[in-house]
């Protein structure tokens, strides 16, 4: 039994996640790991919050409430969302656990004792009105370049020339508007990133099966010089875990946090200590997915992320991960994405642009936009949804080839026979033909599947069900039944056969429907195929079913303009 270690990039706790951002990360992993479970292997599966940084703090203080309290309560709607989109995580965690904390200070001390750890003094924008120190993008002015009058401080928007804050005229708090501003010395922690070049380039040398998008963005960033300049992993902010040298206080370092994209990635090891303490397991069980040294050696890392996450997993965690030289497991697969745009535009958080998780919940079912955003995921290129390309997939994929064939079978039977699996009839070559082609699909299905094609797969396990569709419409049981009742019975019956075979090899992309099915069908036996001619003859005859409820319904065109109104707008 393999053993498979996946994470997917942990989302921002502020605000709910749109369709792009499921289809980047949670939903991909998610797939992977119903899929390897379902092959029998053992799979830890985990995802968290990511809930430090000045946008959870500014989102926090918007609806006023304290950090903490805002983060805790948005933790809880995300973890219902991602329920109800079938996320099988195994742990959802929080950046901001006792765990993390503790972790990170480890990491930290343990960089700082490799001397890969320097402070660094710098002048940093204070805002007396907000009181804090202030980020560059939350520091507004005018371009100096163009005379936009609303260039942030890290970049103007208008002419994309790269600034610093006080390169902007007359600057002032994004936040609170104040232009009581001064600069002030502080110290920071940098990573010495540049000092890991060669081992980082060696390992990435050495990831010769990844992704393109994952190593041409990691060698973009390695070779261009720039990407592997020090990095600050500390800031002047309240909410944040404390800088601590492991368990001891750092000297100078007091009020400060560490950058949340220093103690996010850790949180991918923090959160299997969640799991196991929430369960009252010892650590030797969280230990044995992450520490090589404890039972990890044998374990496949994978993590799923959008493209704009891959310099930090590339890059950053490997340093901090090598950096600390102890046995901790390094990713074994990067898997990222493109962008998923929305109707001619891009999704859009800030601007609420597009369909949130929940919006989407609320018109229909998971498992129709499981499929869509699956079937058409960002791999090689950005990819575009639009309603009319969501409504015709539905309706032809799931609507008219699963769902019609399922119902047509299982109709059939109980008007014609019984709700039982009939048994006469002999297979012909016409069925041996149909195994053979299933067998090689299999085939087809499972490479795709180990080498997440998430596109390619879809696109066989379509072919698959097409082919029980083109089967049943050959053989045409209810004209056999006129000459030929037992033959009609041994297609019948394995036209039943098939739909348990589909709802299976259907799990990872459509879990409930195929739960639905296989329920219907009262298959209690639902192990992978191997063997396509033997998983054709699990339910024997006499077998007692029932005929499923309406799997997939079609979208209709009314529904379609209306939901393509009703989501052109902005969401407050
Ligand atoms: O882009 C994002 O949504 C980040 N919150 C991802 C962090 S992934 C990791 F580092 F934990
Ligand atoms: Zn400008």
């Amino acid at each position: 039994m393999a053993r498979h270690l996946i994470t997917s990039a942990i989302p921002y706790i502020n605000g709910i996640k749109h369709l792009g951002n499921l289809v980047g990360s949670q939903l991909p992993a998610d797939l992977f790991a119903r899929y390897q479970r379902a092959r029998g292997n053992e799979v830890l599966f985990l995802c968290a919050t990511d809930e430090h940084g000045t946008p959870a703090e500014l989102a926090a203080a918007k609806v006023g409430k304290p950090v903490a309290e805002y983060c805790a309560e948005m933790h809880a709607v995300q973890a219902e969302i991602a329920k109800g989109f079938g996320l099988s995580f195994d742990h959802f965690g929080r950046s901001s656990s006792p765990q993390n904390h503790t972790l990170t200070q480890h990491f930290a001390g343990r960089l700082a004792d490799a001397d890969l750890i320097r402070e660094v003094s710098e002048k940093q924008v204070y805002s007396h009105a907000d009181k804090r120190f202030l980020p560059d993008r939350y520091i507004e002015g005018t371009c100096p370049n163009c005379g936009y009058d609303k260039a942030r401080g890290d970049q103007c928007e208008n002419c994309t020339k790269q600034l610093d804050p006080t390169d902007l005229i007359d600057p002032r708090s994004a936040i609170s508007g104040s232009t009581d501003l001064e600069v002030r010395e502080t110290k920071h922690l940098f990573l010495r990133q540049s000092q890991m070049r060669d081992r980082l380039n060696a390992w990435i040398d050495s990831k010769g099966d990844w992704p393109i998008l994952t190593t041409s963005i990691a060698r973009k960033w390695l070779n261009d010089g720039d990407g592997l300049r020090d990095r600050g992993i500390t800031r002047d902010l309240d909410w944040g875990i404390p800088v601590r040298k492991g368990t001891e206080d750092w000297p100078g370092m007091e009020g400060k946090v560490f950058y949340v994209w220093f103690d996010a990635p850790i949180e991918y090891i923090a959160c299997a200590k969640e799991w196991t303490d929430a369960a009252g397991a010892p650590d030797a069980d969280w230990e044995r997915w992450w520490r090589t040294d404890r039972g990890a050696a044998d374990v496949r890392y994978t993590q799923f992320m959008g493209k704009d996450n891959v310099p930090f997993h590339t890059l950053s965690f490997p340093a901090t991960i090598m950096g600390a030289a102890e046995d901790w497991k390094l990713v074994d697969y990067i898997k990222s994405f493109n962008y998923l745009n929305y109707d001619g535009g891009q999704f859009s958080t800030s601007q609420g642009r597009g369909v949130f998780m929940d919006q989407a919940l609320s018109i229909l079912p998971a498992d129709y936009w499981r499929w869509w955003l699956l079937s058409h995921a960002p791999e090689s290129a950005d990819s575009e949804f639009t309603w009319d390309n969501f409504q015709t997939s539905v309706n032809k994929d799931l609507a008219d080839v699963l769902g019609n064939f399922a119902s047509r079978v299982t109709k059939f039977c109980r008007s014609k026979f019984s709700e039982a699996v009939p048994a006469g009839g002999s297979m012909t070559d016409r069925e041996a033909t149909l195994i053979n082609d299933l067998q090689t699909r299999l085939t087809e299905y499972q490479t795709q599947m180990d080498a997440i094609e998430v596109r390619k797969a879809a696109g066989t396990l379509r072919a698959i069900w097409v082919l029980g569709n083109e089967y049943l419409q050959d053989v045409a049981p209810w004209t056999t039944i006129k000459t030929d009742p037992a033959q009609a019975e041994m297609q019948t019956r394995l036209g039943l056969n098939l739909i348990r075979l589909y709802a299976i090899l259907s799990s990872p992309f459509i879990p409930n429907a195929s739960a639905e099915l296989l329920a219907a069908l009262d298959a209690t036996q639902d192990d992978w195929p191997d063997d396509i001619a033997t998983a054709l003859t699990a339910l024997p005859a006499g077998h007692a079913f029932t005929v499923p409820e309406v799997t997939f319904r079609k979208i209709t065109d009314e529904e379609r303009t209306d939901w393509q109104a009703r989501f052109s707008g902005i969401r407050s």
